[in-house]
């Protein structure tokens, strides 16, 4: 990365206040506010307690930047995304809109987030498909036990685009020409790289992805978007139609009309009205995230863990369970100790903020993290009392 991009992220850390007291590596659990996000809310809250004027245009113009923002972000047309409330509401547009029929499997993960596994069953349950689950390997998912997993009754499978406690990305490329040649559906929860890991989703082929913006989003909680292909828009049911689903070219004096045309696009998935102060927050933290762009926040935070894997190789008391190949790794780091749950509370201790996942510590390394923040945890690591 050159000087005046390196620069662009220190000026951005200065945005996070959090950065002066806490080294915060947990954005895989949610994403801290920066000072753009916290003026966009409170001028909006002080915008309602006066109520001198209706911030309606301003919802829909911010949710119409969102839209094409997010979009960009994912190699999509605006067309194409929808605003959603996390990332379960994109995975239940999937479940219950795409049509399948009794009888049709889904595959998934034995090491899935719970988000895509109680969906599914759900819309198992009452639709009459089955939920297959395909083995991992060393704990990663493992494509060649999906390709034996598939069956002509397999409609569908559905990932994570980076897995929640391990950060091993998965090659969506490589699932999705497996989808492609089996007739199969390839259904993503992004929430855990978009943002942080470059992704195309045309390109990629994918047919559904969903994300909530509350970790590397950096926005507030209760916010998300989707991504439906143009090729199945078309063929989904709407488990949810509301009345913003359909276009009333921004005329909203004469409301009794039960006839509008649903929008050609992903947004007549939506579900009513939007918390305007999330959109609001959603579109401060991606209005950085943007201007840094996904690609180089990606060098950035690799970079860093890089840095950490150095030290983690020299010190025969940790074992990085993060897999480490170039097009498997992501913005998160895992590795343990012998006491694995001593050193989480020596870390915290520190004022680091950091998970235990799955038996592993769980780094997560963001575009407000810097090089000072990683030596703070090697030092925490270096002088740890249960070291070998
Ligand atoms: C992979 C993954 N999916 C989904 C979620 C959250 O789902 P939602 O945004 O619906 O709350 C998390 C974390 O909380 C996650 O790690």
């Amino acid at each position: 990365m050159n000087a005046d991009k390196m620069q662009e992220f220190a000026k951005a850390r200065r945005l996070f206040p959090h950065t002066k007291k806490t080294v915060y590596f947990n954005s895989a659990s949610y994403g801290p506010f920066c000072l753009p996000v916290e003026k966009a809310i409170i001028d909006n809250l002080k915008l309602r307690l006066d109520a001198t004027r209706d911030d309606t245009r301003m919802a829909m113009a911010t949710g119409e930047a969102l839209r094409g923002g997010y979009a960009k972000m994912i190699g999509a047309s605006k067309k194409d995304v929808g605003l959603g409330l996390n990332t379960s509401f994109g995975l239940n547009v999937a479940a219950f809109g795409l049509p399948l029929k009794k009888g049709d499997e889904i595959l998934v993960s034995d090491l899935e987030f719970p988000a895509i596994i109680y969906t599914w069953q759900a819309a198992a349950q009452q639709r009459g498909l089955k939920v297959r689950v395909v083995k991992s390997s060393n704990r990663c998912f493992d494509i060649d036990a999906l390709g034996k997993a598939i069956t002509r009754r397999s409609r569908v499978v559905s990932v994570s685009f980076v897995q929640f406690f391990n950060g091993f990305k998965l090659d969506l490329k490589e699932i999705s020409s497996l989808c492609k040649k089996h007739g199969m559906y390839l259904v993503v929860d992004g929430i855990q790289g978009v943002g942080v890991e470059t992704l195309n989703v045309k390109r990629t082929g994918i047919d559904v992805l969903s994300c909530g913006c509350q970790k590397w989003l950096l926005g507030p909680q209760g916010c998300g978007f989707f991504y439906l292909s143009e090729e199945i828009r078309d063929s989904l049911a709407n488990p949810f139609m509301s009345y913003l689903g359909v276009d009333w070219k921004m005329q909203y004096s004469d409301m009794c009309r039960y006839n509008l045309t649903p929008f050609d696009s992903a947004r007549r998935f939506e579900l009513g009205y939007c918390v305007i102060l999330n959109l609001l927050g959603m579109k401060a933290s991606s209005d950085i995230i943007g201007a840094l762009g996904v690609r180089n926040i990606q060098s950035h935070n690799h970079a860093l863990l890089d840095r950490l894997i150095a030290y983690i190789k020299t010190d025969a008391t940790y074992t990085i369970t993060s897999r480490l190949e170039a097009r498997h790794r992501s913005s998160i780091l895992t590795f343990t100790c012998d006491d694995v749950r001593r050193l989480y509370k020596a870390i915290i201790k520190n004022r680091i903020l950091v998970s235990l996942r799955e038996g592993s510590i769980r780094v997560s390394a963001h575009l407000f993290n810097n090089a000072a923040d990683i030596d703070r945890l090697i030092k925490v690591l270096k002088r740890f009392p249960g070291k070998r």
